[in-house]
């Protein structure tokens, strides 16, 4: 497959087969991931690799947290307070989409939440990714770890992987930190699992929609 043909097909899959992810495969995924360009080269991310024991952990830890309303401590806000339009509108029709795959309606709110908990379980895939970023760095790096983690999910699907990127992760990071005993000197930025796609699982079928180019681009001079 060539790369935009990579590109047009990866989409974030939240059911996988129990099929073991090799250490070799995630290495040579970070291995090449780690060619994203930098400011200065700067070369900002850390990742913790966890396994399906330390997937477990991670998840009891964190719904124990969410049942028992501890207050979400994230180290940076993913999501604005207040949504306004055209984003508001898209989200919507991504949670409907997402939903609407399981057959769950809005007022389905038990339901909702069982399906958001598989979050905190990397949706059960083999392999979870925790991308962590030096709490010191500023905006740009931000940006820098953008490009890292697209090039880990484009990898992966060379390797017949695939992920979904997860913020939901980074909403208790002093829990996920300690289990992975990591210092508060890093801010957690996202996780993501990694494994095979059950392509026969009803929420891996749907697909989420694209604004055209010409919607969100200007060419001048041209
Ligand atoms: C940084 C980041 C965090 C995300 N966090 C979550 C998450 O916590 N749970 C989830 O189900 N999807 C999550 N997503 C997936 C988005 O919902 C998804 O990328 C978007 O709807 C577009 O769909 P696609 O990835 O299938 O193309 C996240 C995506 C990104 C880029």
């Amino acid at each position: 497959m060539n790369l935009l043909k990579i590109m047009k097909s990866r989409h974030s899959v939240r059911a996988f087969l129990d099929k073991a992810v090799t250490k070799t495969d995630v290495t040579t995924i970070l291995e090449a991931a780690r060619f994203a360009p930098s400011g200065v080269n700067t070369q900002p991310w850390s990742v913790i690799v966890v396994n399906h024991d330390y997937i477990q952990q991670i998840g009891k830890a964190i719904t124990t947290a969410k049942e028992a309303n501890t207050p979400e401590s994230p180290d940076y806000h993913y999501y604005p307070t207040e949504w306004v339009e055209p984003y508001k509108s898209r989200r919507k029709a991504c949670g409907l989409a997402l939903y609407s795959s399981l057959d769950i309606t809005l007022d389905q709110t038990e339901k909702r939440k069982i399906q958001w908990y598989r979050n905190y379980f990397f949706f059960g895939a083999p392999v979870g990714l925790l991308f962590f970023i030096d709490a010191k760095l500023e905006k740009g790096s931000w940006v820098d770890m953008g490009m890292f983690i697209q090039n880990v999910m484009l990898a992966a699907k060379t390797l017949g992987l695939d992920t979904c990127p997860q913020a939901s992760l980074a909403e208790h990071p002093d829990i996920v930190r300690k289990i992975v005993n990591v210092s508060q000197e890093k801010a957690l930025l996202c996780g993501m699992a990694l494994g095979y796609c059950d392509v026969n699982h009803p929420v891996n079928q749907f697909r989420t929609t694209r604004e055209d180019v010409d919607t969100f681009t200007q060419f001048l001079g041209f």
